[in-house]
C-alpha cells in the first residue's frame, strides 16, 4: 500500500513537470494569428474611404445617412454612429454594406459589394471608414 502510494505520486509529479514543458513551448513558438492583426487605423486608407462613402458616384451614403462630418445628409436611415460598439464584428457591418438586402430584403439600402456598385477593395475601405465613426 505504502509502494503504491509512492509510485503514484511520481507519476503526478512527472506529469506536472511535463504539462509546464508543453505550456512553456507553446507559449514562445507560436506564430501570430490572423485575428491578431488590427483593422488599419491607417489616416490615409480612411480618408480613401471616406471620399468613397460621399462620393455621389459611389458610397452615396450621405443620400441617407448622417455621418461623419458629411454636410446636408438625407434622414431615412439612422445615423452611422458609434459603430465600433454596435458592430463589435466588424465582418457584421462589413456583411451589412456588401448586402444589406441579406438582412433586409425590402431595405432601399443598395447592395453596394453584391450589385459590384462598389469594388472589393472599396467596400472595405468604406467598411474601415464607418467602423471608426
Ligand atoms: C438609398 C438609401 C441608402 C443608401 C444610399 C445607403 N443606405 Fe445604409 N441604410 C439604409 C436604410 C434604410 C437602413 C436601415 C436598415 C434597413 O433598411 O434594413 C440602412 C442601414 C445601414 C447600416 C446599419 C445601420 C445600423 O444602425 O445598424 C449601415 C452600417 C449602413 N446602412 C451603411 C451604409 C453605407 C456605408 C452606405 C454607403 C456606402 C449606405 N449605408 C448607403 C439606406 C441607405
Amino acid at each position: 500500500m505504502h509502494t503504491h502510494h509512492t509510485k503514484h505520486a511520481g507519476i503526478v509529479a512527472a506529469l506536472t513537470v511535463m504539462a509546464g514543458i508543453v505550456a512553456a513551448c507553446s507559449t514562445t513558438s507560436q506564430p501570430p494569428s490572423a485575428e491578431s492583426v488590427p483593422p488599419t487605423e491607417n489616416t490615409a486608407t480612411l480618408e480613401e474611404g471616406k471620399k468613397i462613402a460621399f462620393d455621389r458616384k459611389k458610397g452615396n451614403c450621405l443620400a441617407c445617412h448622417m455621418m461623419g462630418d458629411g454636410v446636408s445628409p438625407g434622414n431615412i436611415a439612422p445615423p452611422l454612429l458609434a459603430m465600433k460598439s454596435r458592430y463589435p464584428d466588424r465582418a457584421k457591418l462589413h456583411a451589412q454594406i456588401w448586402d444589406a438586402t441579406a438582412r433586409n430584403p425590402l431595405t432601399s439600402m443598395p447592395p453596394f459589394g453584391k450589385h459590384r456598385i462598389l469594388t472589393e477593395e472599396e467596400v472595405d475601405k468604406v467598411v474601415d471608414y464607418v467602423w471608426s465613426l
